[in-house]
Parts: structure tokens; C-alpha cells; sequence
């Protein structure tokens, strides 16, 4: 099947893109490469994938030396009619899209105060263009990153895709909202099926430079004091990219049908009368940020120096995943517990930073 995953070049779509690969789907991956972290790991993420990046054009397809599934390009979605250019000549070559993974986004929730307007066209402005995309091409399934950031406030746990996520407290949780809302218009209006994933904490190697668990490493590495905020006291459910992919893969196979179930006098949010559907995608594991710390250090093999600070603005204490639906309908759940996955990203971490290049 034709694939299109954007946000290639980023963490999660770089692993999504990967199986697919190994799986022998066609793949079109897009993504801008910005700088919002280390533009050489996205690069060298796209180097694994066949790409050489050193001869990329902006706006055009580039075929993969490794694999002859994959063609990738790099292009800010926001840019509407080169997008659909360049989708129309991936059509014209290989055929009708199946399923579209869409992962691009501005992630991050403190730099959503200080750069708002990078969240509002990153994932409100690209995403209008992803699903109008969806609607002028009648994609079969289009699967998108949300967020366990959208529960905000809602401190009722585990968090429930039937609960409302009307609260948030970041503009980043806004806009990951504001793509189900979208979603469902268009899923409603003009019959795109749609799946949205929240997703919690995911970690891993070839992971994200702005995370805590990754700045953490570099500094332990370097011997530089870690900053761990409220004091410690945060839960977070974090998520092995592997089970991550494996989610997004699962959902991606399994087309939403419009719920018998929705009662429209008590509307539950995960539910409709249109082919819409909401997952968490979580380790359903509450773990302490402590606890979190002293098995990174046992994999980095080294102590951190730690400094304790209060809460950040826009964060929130504590998530946790109910992931009862994604079992139920996905048959997903997740595998790796945080020692055997801090012991893979250590391991991939260690190795592709030479202590002296951190
Ligand atoms: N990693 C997590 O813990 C986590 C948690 C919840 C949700 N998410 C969501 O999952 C998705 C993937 O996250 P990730 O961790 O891989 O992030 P990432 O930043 O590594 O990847 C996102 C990629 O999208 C690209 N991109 C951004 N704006 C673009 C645009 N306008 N046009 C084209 N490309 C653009 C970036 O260059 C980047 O490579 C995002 O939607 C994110 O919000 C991630």
C-alpha cells in the first residue's frame, strides 16, 4: 500500500517510516527538517532511510539510495500547492494514496510560550492542508499525532479518551485539540475516516533532543547538573517508541466506522456518528520522574547531579494512560518497561554520542 508519513524526519516518523519500510509498503515521507532541535540528527535519522541529505532540493522528490520504496521531500506543509504537486507526482508513479500518517507538528510544550505562532502554522495552518488533502484525494484512512496534553486540568486518572479534554494549559495542547475537533468536521462532513492517537511520553533512541529524559542524559554525561522540575513530584506514563509504532501500525489497519453507540443528547468525546475515533497510546504506568532518573542512571551508568525546581508553566503533575479502548478495538498493548527501554536508548545514545561531541 502507498503510504504518505510526514514528520519523517522527526522521532516518531523516522521509526514509523522504518517498519513500514521493513514491511515493503511504498513510502512518501515529508518533512520541513526545521531547527527547532539539531537539524544533523534529523539528517542523519534521513541518512538511515537512504536519503542523502547534502542533495536535497526543497520541494522535490528525492529518491532513497537504500530502499527503493521510499521517496521523501522536503517541504514546509503549510505550502499548500507544492504539496499537492509533489503528491500528485508520487501518485502519477506509484498510485492511489492508502493511508496518510500524519506526525509532522511543532511538538513541545514550553516553547509553545514562547513561540506561539510556529504551533498555530505547524498544527492548525499544515493540518487544514493535510486533511483538504485527504478530502481532494479520498484517502481511506487518515491516522494523526495528538497528545496526552490535551486532558490539561482534567486531573480525573487514568485519563479516559470518554472524558472531556476541554481544558488545556499550554497552546501546544490547543492546537493538538483543535486537530481532533478539525478532524471530526471533515470526517463528518465530507466521510474521511480518521483516527487521532494521543500519545504519552515516548522515549527511545534517535529520540527527541528537547525531552527530559534526553537532556537529562546529556547532562548526566557531561557531569552537569539536571533540572527536575517540581520537585520531583511528576508522574509521567512514558512510552517505548517501539510500542508507539506498533499503536500507530495497528490504528493505521483499522478503519473508524461511524459508533451505533453515539447518543447525540449525551455525546461521549471519543465516540460519533461519523467515522472518527480518538486512542490513547500510553504505557498505562504512572511512573515518579525519580524513579525514572535512577534507572536512566544505572543505564547511562553514571549519577546525576540534581537541582530540584518548582513547576513549570503549561506542564502538568501527572499523566496516565487508560488504554482499555486501544486493547479492545486495536488489540495493542504496550511491551516495554522503562528498564529494558532506557537500557536500548542509553546503549543507542552512548554510542552515537562520543562523549566529547555532546
Ligand atoms: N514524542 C512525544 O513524546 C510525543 C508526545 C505526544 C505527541 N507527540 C506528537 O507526535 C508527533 C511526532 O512527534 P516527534 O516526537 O516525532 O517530534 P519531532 O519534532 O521529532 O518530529 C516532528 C517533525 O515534523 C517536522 N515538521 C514540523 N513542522 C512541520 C511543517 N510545518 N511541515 C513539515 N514538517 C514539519 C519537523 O521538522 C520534525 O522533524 C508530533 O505531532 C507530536 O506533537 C509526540
Amino acid at each position: 500500500m502507498n503510504y504518505i508519513v510526514t514528520g519523517a524526519a522527526g522521532f516518531i516518523g523516522f521509526h514509523v517510516t522504518q517498519k513500514l519500510l521493513a514491511q515493503g509498503q511504498q513510502v512518501l515521507g515529508i518533512d520541513s527538517i526545521n531547527d527547532y532541535y539539531a537539524v544533523s540528527l534529523k539528517q542523519d535519522r534521513l541518512k538511515k532511510l537512504g536519503i542523502q541529505t547534502d542533495k536535497l532540493r526543497y520541494g522535490e522528490i528525492a529518491e532513497s539510495g537504500a530502499f527503493k520504496n521510499f521517496q521523501f521531500i522536503q517541504l514546509r506543509i503549510e505550502e499548500k500547492d507544492k504539496l499537492k504537486d509533489a503528491v500528485k507526482g508520487f501518485i502519477l508513479k506509484h498510485g492511489p494514496i492508502g493511508r496518510i500518517i500524519h506526525l509532522a507538528a511543532q511538538a513541545g510544550v514550553r516553547y509553545s510560550l514562547q513561540n506561539p505562532d510556529a504551533y498555530i502554522s505547524s498544527n492548525i495552518s499544515a493540518f487544514l492542508n493535510i486533511l483538504e488533502l485527504c478530502r481532494s484525494l479520498a484517502v481511506p484512512h487518515l491516522v494523526y499525532a495528538s497528545s496526552s496534553s490535551v486532558y490539561g486540568m482534567n486531573a480525573r486518572r487514568p485519563f479516559s479518551v470518554h472524558d472531556g479534554a476541554d481544558h488545556p494549559v499550554s497552546l501546544y495542547a490547543a492546537t493538538k485539540r483543535s486537530n481532533e475537533l478539525m478532524a471530526h468536521t471533515y470526517s463528518h462532513l465530507f466521510n474521511i475516516p480518521a483516527t487521532g492517537l494521543r500519545f504519552f511520553t515516548v522515549y527511545g533512541p534517535w529520540g527527541r533532543p528537547d525531552m527530559a529524559y534526553y537532556k537529562f542524559s546529556r547532562a548526566i554525561m557531561k557531569g552537569e547538573p539536571i533540572e527536575i522540575y517540581n520537585k520531583g513530584e511528576m508522574f509521567r506514563d512514558f512510552t517505548y517508541i517501539d510500542d508507539i509504532v506498533e499503536g500507530i501500525l495497528k490504528a493505521s489497519d483499522h478503519i473508524p466506522l461511524p459508533s451505533p453507540l453515539f447518543d447525540p443528547l449525551n455525546p461521549d468525546p471519543s465516540l460519533s456518528s461519523a467515522p472518527y475515533k480518538i486512542y490513547n497510546l500510553g504505557n498505562n504506568h504512572s511512573e515518579k520522574l525519580q524513579f525514572f532518573i535512577e534507572t536512566l542512571e544505572g543505564a547511562l551508568g553514571k549519577e546525576a547531579i540534581k537541582k530540584y525546581l518548582p513547576m513549570q508553566e503549561g506542564d502538568v503533575p501527572a499523566t496516565e494512560a487508560d488504554i482499555e479502548d486501544t486493547r479492545q478495538d486495536l488489540d495493542w498493548k504496550p511491551r516495554t518497561g522503562i528498564a529494558e527501554g532506557l537500557k536500548n536508548f542509553a546503549e543507542w545514545f552512548t554510542e552515537y554520542f562520543k562523549t566529547d561531541e555532546l
